[in-house]
């Protein structure tokens, strides 16, 4: 068939030795970024996303577009949908899985608590499932979040410091998702690589994510919301730019070692690795909003709340050394860089309508 066409283009790759990779969650920020420069290097790429609406779609239909014309297919479908699944394995003998597909954000979680159950813990299995039972098996990196520490009071965290204070549901299917991948590995052998981001942003940007709406509500002369500890502290995070995380996806997809098909009770089975994929520099909210404000030209209306977000956690601090000394990793975009691209990006994209009317009105223009 002509789909099945299209799925074995996409997914075969073009330099020696190449890469076959499941891309889930192709349509999102990151994946549609790692799809990208996998695909560029010469691997082959085969996204699966579900384009839901939990925000606006039509920014995944034009990830979409940017992705297909570097000849890289997304099949629409569900992480549920085992024999679609199965399917694609039968098609495609994908030696990596790197997946990215999951239900984000911290506080939608607690008005549709069920599709990250969902999404994050049922649908993991179910790849987990066809993965272990396809031939060859692959090796899969996959998403966790920077969320797992929780309320952590270590500072960096590290991939050894506590994950059993989650602050939302969000960080409870990310850390079951990590004990879920040691089970896989345990038993069938299956290699698994879990990463765990820190507020990643950039060009292509999620539009739920805070730098994403305040960049909207400053041109549009909106007020925004910033929030405090519970001790009147600022709350910080370690923003860590796409490009470098994109640069610790394909790190780790190439130190990801086999999988065996045998469990960990075997001699030479495959390890469960867990990286922490941050930026080593946290940034108070404040800050992040000045920056914009210096990008933009404009001042915020800022509406500071003196208390936490619920399910917030007060800061994050990623300790690298790890993915460093595995693959290399070193976070090297500050978020003043990384945040004009973002910029230069957002107007590009969706114009400036609301600056220039403020200004227009200013000079007697109308429009
Ligand atoms: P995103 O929402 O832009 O991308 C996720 C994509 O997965 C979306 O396009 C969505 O349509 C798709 N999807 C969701 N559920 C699905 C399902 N059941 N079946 C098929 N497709 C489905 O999010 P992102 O920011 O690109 O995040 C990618 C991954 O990284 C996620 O696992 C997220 O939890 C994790 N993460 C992101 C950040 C961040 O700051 N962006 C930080 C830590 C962890
Ligand atoms: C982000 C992503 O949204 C999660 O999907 C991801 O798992 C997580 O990073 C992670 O690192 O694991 P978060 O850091 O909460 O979560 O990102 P934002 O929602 O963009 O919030 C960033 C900061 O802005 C937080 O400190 C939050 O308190 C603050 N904020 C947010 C405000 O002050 N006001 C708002 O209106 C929204």
């Amino acid at each position: 068939a002509a789909w099945e066409k299209q799925v074995r283009l996409s997914s075969t790759p073009r330099r020696t030795n190449g890469f076959s990779v499941l891309v889930t969650g192709a349509a999102g920020f990151v994946g549609s970024h790692c799809s990208l420069a996998l695909k560029k290097r010469g691997d082959g790429v085969l996204g699966l996303d579900n384009f839901n609406n939990y925000y606006d779609p039509s920014l995944k239909r034009a990830r979409q577009n940017l992705l297909s014309k570097h000849q890289v297919f997304i099949v629409e479908g569900d992480l549920n949908d085992g024999p679609l699944l199965t399917k694609l394995f039968d098609v495609v003998p994908f030696t990596h899985v790197l997946h990215l597909a999951a239900q984000a954000g911290v506080r939608y979680a607690m008005q549709n608590p069920q599709s990250y159950i969902s999404s994050n813990i049922a649908g993991f299995v179910n790849l987990l499932e066809v993965a272990k039972a396809a031939n060859p098996q692959p090796s899969i990196v996959w998403a966790s979040s920077s969320s797992v520490y929780g309320l952590n009071t270590e500072n960096p965290f590290s991939e050894r410091d506590r994950t059993d204070q989650p602050a939302s549901l969000y960080a409870a299917t990310k850390k079951a998702g990590e004990e879920i991948a040691h089970t896989y590995n345990h038993i069938y052998g299956l290699s698994l690589t879990g990463l765990r981001f820190f507020t990643v942003y950039g060009p292509w940007g999620r539009p739920d994510m805070a730098y994403f709406f305040f960049t909207k509500d400053i041109l549009q002369g909106k007020s925004i919301d910033i929030y405090k500890t519970h001790d009147q502290k600022e709350v910080a995070r370690d923003f860590t730019y796409i490009d470098d995380v994109v640069k610790g996806c394909l790190g780790a997809l190439d130190t990801a070692e086999k999988s065996t098909g045998s469990g960990g009770k075997k001699k030479g089975a495959a390890q469960l690795r867990v990286y922490n994929l941050g930026n080593t520099s946290p940034v108070p909210v404040g800050r992040l909003v000045s920056i914009l404000e210096g990008l933009l030209s404009t001042k915020a209306k800022k509406h500071v709340i003196t208390m936490p977000r619920n399910g917030d956690v007060p800061f994050t601090h990623a300790n690298v050394t790890l993915a460093f000394k595995d693959f290399g990793y070193k976070p090297t975009t500050d978020l003043s860089t990384g945040l004009r691209k973002f910029v230069k990006w957002y107007i590009s994209y969706y114009g400036i309508q609301s600056k220039t009317r403020k200004e227009s009105q200013a000079t007697g223009e109308s429009g």
